[in-house]
């Protein structure tokens, strides 16, 4: 992957958190909007102190956690801006001892270019929806 010039990945500070919203609102077809990560789970790409990317690992247990809110400003896509992000989310987890991270996404070769796999050991991932899309 080239490198991104002048964009910097840091984790998430208090200030962050109206831009990561602004950011996540840009995308209400594949982004949640409620019940965001907290900003300690954030880490953000920053160009020129402008907050272009943002991502989270929500950690759900010892063994597993979730890249959630990975979104990048439509100006600084395909640029690795999100895949710089995933790595960071990844290292993070491994730094944590997590041992599996999972995505729910529409972005699947993204994904499968960082590793990620829908069939994995004999295992797939299933999900059985509780609640309608549209009243989350
Ligand atoms: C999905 C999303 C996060 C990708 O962000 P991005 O910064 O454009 O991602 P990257 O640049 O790392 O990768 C995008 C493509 O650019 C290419 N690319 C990667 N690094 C590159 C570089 N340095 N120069 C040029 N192209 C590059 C990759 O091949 C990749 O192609 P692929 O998707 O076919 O694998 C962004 O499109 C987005 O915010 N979408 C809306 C929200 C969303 O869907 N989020 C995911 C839900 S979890």
């Amino acid at each position: 992957m080239k490198a991104t010039v002048g964009v910097v990945i840091r984790p998430a500070e208090k200030a962050d958190m109206a831009a990561i919203r602004g950011l996540v609102r840009l995308f209400p077809q594949q982004l949640v909007q409620q019940n965001l990560p907290r900003i300690p789970s954030f880490l953000v790409a920053s160009a020129s102190g402008k907050l272009v990317g943002c991502c989270a690992l929500q950690i759900y247990s010892k063994r597993l956690a979730e890249v959630r809110s990975l979104a990048v400003h439509p100006d600084f896509q395909d640029h690795g801006v999100a895949s710089m992000l995933v790595e960071r989310c990844t290292q993070r987890a491994r730094e944590r001892g997590i041992k599996e991270l999972f995505a729910v996404t529409s972005q699947s070769s993204f994904f499968r270019r960082l590793g990620f796999a829908t069939f994995r050991r004999e295992k797939t991932a299933m999900f059985l929806e509780l609640i309608p899309p549209s009243a989350r």
